[in-house]
């Protein structure tokens, strides 16, 4: 069954960012425990900063960091270097900060000019480390996702192409009103996940997050993120909650 959202709502950003420290090391230290590793996509935009900062300061010894496998659920069309890249965030808050063994860590070639080979470049990436079986999706540990003002989530956006696709599991996707393709994961594998979670902070979320939970008729793309076999958790500070 798909899984329903988990609502919980934190008094404030800090302790939104606590909370999700505490859950990304005790998914993270079940998966190490199970199966020796831990696979985890980031998510991109300004949010997770604070959750990234947290784990680097009050959590680095709660995770053997040697065995945590990093990847990105989506990925602007830029350099690693250029201040829009995700990567380029989180090797600075959190990556850098930890012993991360730079072979654990799985960045989008996003400077591959052509970015529909960047996202096929990916896409063998996580073939090669995840091994699935034929016809079968990478099943990540956990999945971090944010949520736009418009109801997107990894880049995935409202009436884009990647919103339709059930065979690759990572593709360029182009975003009209940035005038950009987006590299993204795609929902068949944000779906095989064995955890999501949304983190989202801030009041201009609000009307969207009141949506998004609690009009399922809005078919926005963060509604569309339901693990089939999995747990899905929306961690919201009160500003964002306002609408609920
Ligand atoms: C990106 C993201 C995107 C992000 C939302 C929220 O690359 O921008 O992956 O989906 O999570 O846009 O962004 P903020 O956290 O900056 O509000």
């Amino acid at each position: 069954m798909p899984a329903e959202p988990q609502v919980r709502v934190f008094a404030s950003p800090e302790h939104l960012f606590r909370a999700g420290a505490e859950r990304f090391c005790s998914i993270g230290s079940q998966a190490i425990r199970e199966r020796g590793r831990f696979a985890v996509a980031l998510s991109g935009g300004s949010t997770p900063r604070g959750l990234y900062e947290e784990l680097v300061r009050d959590f680095s010894s709660q995770l053997p960091w040697q065995n945590v496998f990093f990847f990105w659920s989506d990925e602007r069309h830029v350099p690693p270097s250029d201040p829009e890249s995700n990567y380029r965030m989180a090797n600075e808050t959190l990556l850098s900060r930890l012993s991360i063994p730079s072979d654990h860590i799985f960045r989008i070639p996003a400077e591959i000019p052509n970015a529909g080979a960047a996202a096929q470049a990916y896409e063998q990436t996580l073939r090669e480390v995840f091994r699935p079986a034929p016809g079968s999706f990478p099943r990540f540990d956990l999945i971090l996702l944010g949520m736009g003002p418009d109801g997107h989530t990894a880049s995935l956006f409202p009436g884009t192409t990647a919103l339709e696709e059930k065979q690759h599991w990572v593709v360029a996707n182009w975003v009209e009103k940035f005038s950009t393709f987006r590299i993204t994961f795609t929902y068949p594998v944000l779906n095989c996940a064995a955890s999501v979670m949304f983190l989202i902070s801030g009041g201009d979320k609000a009307a969207m997050v009141g949506r998004a939970l609690k009009d399922s008729a809005s078919n926005l793309p963060c509604q569309g993120v339901k693990p089939v076999d999995g747990e899905l958790n929306w961690f919201l500070d009160q500003a964002a909650a306002a609408k609920l």
